[in-house]
């Protein structure tokens, strides 16, 4: 048996990166995977046996709406909920403009509490979830005072709020806080081989963290072996905030 075996399980930004190896963890666990995500092109890519690809704008009310109610109609449920969509900018704080921020916060911010707001209802019924947010260890930290920091900060602030509404229900809602992954977004960041070598310097570990570290700590938050576990705070950084 799956540690996930019979699960219904959404994965927002489940079409690249750490989201797609969720996607993939998840399969193989046992669950049946609604990968939801902007891009058409490459949820073409990723969809198959147990995993049904959805559309969805994370920053959209109506766009929430409308893929709940595909999967609630083709599922019946939704067990786990990972609110993993993101967007990132290297603007510091005197290059971003007003329609930056809102951006950044309507995506990163906006998009995990409207997740909440729409599938929290159907797992209070069931009396049963859970809710895994994605944040960063840029909100920990202190990295730089812009809009993404800004933007993993409310993620932290609604998980535990969220945590403390829902855990009357038996959901559970947790929040991760990735370093810096190898992923499309840093591709970047891991190419410029300065800026690289000083953040393998500053991590403790001296490596920068892969996909699947990350998937593996929602697997584990996301399944019933985390059953007493929620509001949680959970690093993944290879100890760089540690220092
Ligand atoms: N990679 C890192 O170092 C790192 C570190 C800390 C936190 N994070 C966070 O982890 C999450 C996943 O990042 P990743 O590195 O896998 O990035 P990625 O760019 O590989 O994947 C992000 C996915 O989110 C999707 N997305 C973007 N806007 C969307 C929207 N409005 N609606 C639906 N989907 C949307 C993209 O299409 C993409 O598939 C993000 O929230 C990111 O901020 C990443």
């Amino acid at each position: 048996m799956g540690r996930l075996a019979n699960k219904i399980a959404i994965v927002t930004g489940g079409a690249s990166g750490m989201g797609e190896m969720m996607v993939k963890r998840f399969v193989e666990e046992g669950a049946t995977v609604i990968a939801a995500d902007i891009n058409e092109a490459n949820l073409e890519k990723i969809k198959g046996e147990h995993i049904t690809a959805v559309k969805l704008d994370v920053s959209s009310d109506e766009s929430w709406k409308q893929a709940i109610d595909t999967v609630i109609e083709k599922f019946g449920r939704i067990d786990i909920l990972i609110n993993n969509a993101g967007i990132s900018s290297e603007k510091t704080a005197d290059q971003i403009t007003a329609k930056d921020w809102e951006l950044m916060h309507k995506i990163n911010g906006f998009g995990p509490f409207l997740g909440i707001k729409h599938v929290a209802p159907y797992m209070k019924e069931a009396k049963q979830g859970a809710i895994v947010n994605i944040s960063s260890y840029t909100a920990l930290v202190g990295m730089g005072m812009n809009a993404y920091t800004s933007s993993k900060g409310s993620v932290r602030a609604t998980s535990r709020a969220a945590a403390a509404e829902l855990g009357g229900f038996n959901v559970r809602v947790n929040a991760i806080f990735p370093g810096t992954i190898e992923t499309p977004m840093t591709q970047a960041l891991t190419d410029a081989k300065e800026q690289m070598a000083m953040l393998v310097r500053a991590t403790p570990m001296q490596r920068l963290g892969k996909p699947e570290e990350v998937a593996n700590a929602a697997l584990f938050l996301a399944s019933d072996e985390a059953s007493y576990i929620t509001g949680a705070e959970l690093v993944i950084d290879g100890g760089y905030s540690a220092r």
